[in-house]
């Protein structure tokens, strides 16, 4: 117990004396940002924000059945859009809409994911390649495409939206817990590097806790009275937020980033016990979206 409130303390110290007020960024019709997977959930609420700041708006989704809905709803909020139909598990899909994009992009905002949410032993391999290429080498290589033209042009900001699960553990989340573990060691060795080469390009790490937008659906915890879901539209407000501000990280909510962490510490066996315990009576509910695109 001592020594864990004597971490508590000493990381609270550390992030309060190491934090660096970065320079406010001002999104408006002078900024463009490509926002993957802004068809639905928090990247949909993510582009209304980014249109009431007349920011110019590029999706890349494989919902092509949902652009014009998109499109209605940014131009209602007084935003542009310009809409790929993009399946991002394919890398030469991205590499190809890539170079159809004429501006410079200032902003790339690494939503899209996807979580089949099944134990490990009964799901496919094709699933679990699916799950790293979206929710990884998509962020990954869109990364790699736009880094060298956002140096170029002395500007961008790259933000990769990860999840609590990039930290902690679950059950029925192996693929997906993978998936945005490799997406936080990526992007705390990009952090570093860019730093090491005073780049002009910043990055952002979103960490949220469970979302009401249906990816989830049916988790269910024994402590959710203590954590609830968290509504999208606040979601998506905290984010918009994180890019003005250059935050390196932002959990949602904010202290989640220390608890997951705190958890992290925790001997396994205990931590185990506490995931089995809390969730795993409700694993039959557990069915998320599970859909196929
Ligand atoms: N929902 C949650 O509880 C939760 C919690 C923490 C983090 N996150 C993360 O937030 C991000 C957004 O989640 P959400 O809940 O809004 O999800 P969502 O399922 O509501 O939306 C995901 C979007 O990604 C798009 N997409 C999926 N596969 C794609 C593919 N192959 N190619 C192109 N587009 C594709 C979908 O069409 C959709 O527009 C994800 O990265 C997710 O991992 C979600």
């Amino acid at each position: 117990m001592i020594i864990i409130y004597t971490l508590t303390f000493f990381i609270i110290f550390l992030t309060y004396f190491l934090r660096k007020k970065q320079k406010k960024i001002k999104l408006d019709s002078n900024v463009t940002v490509l926002i993957t997977g802004g068809c639905m959930g928090i990247g949909k609420q993510m582009c209304k924000l980014l249109a009431m700041k007349n920011c110019q708006i590029i999706v890349l989704d494989i919902r092509k059945d949902l652009a014009d809905d998109l499109k209605k709803t940014i131009e209602e909020y007084g935003g542009r859009l310009q809409f790929y139909e993009c399946d991002l598990s394919q890398q030469d899909q991205i590499i190809k809409t890539i170079n159809q994009i004429q501006e410079p992009i200032h902003i790339l905002i690494n939503n899209a994911g996807v979580a089949k949410l099944q134990l490990f032993t009964e799901q496919s391999f094709e699933n679990l390649q699916l799950t790293h290429a979206v929710n990884y080498f998509a962020p990954v290589l869109l990364t790699k495409l736009l880094i060298p033209k956002m140096e170029a042009q002395k500007f961008g900001h790259i933000v990769n939206i990860g999840s609590v699960l990039s930290i902690i553990t679950g059950l029925k989340v192996v693929a997906y817990c993978a998936s945005k573990h490799a997406l936080l060691g990526f992007h705390n060795s990009l952090r570093v590097e860019l730093k090491l080469k005073k780049s002009p390009v910043k990055c952002t790490f979103i960490a949220p806790w469970a979302i009401n937008t249906g990816m989830f659906q049916g988790v269910k915890s024994k402590i959710d009275f203590l954590l609830p879901q968290l509504k999208e539209e606040r979601v998506a407000i905290e984010i918009i937020d994180a890019i003005e501000n250059q935050k390196d990280v932002h959990s949602i909510p904010s202290f989640y980033w220390l608890l997951s962490n705190l958890v992290r510490f925790l001997p396994h066996p205990i931590a185990d016990f506490i995931v089995l315990k809390v969730q795993g009576p409700f694993i039959k509910e557990m069915i998320g979206r599970n859909q196929n695109y």
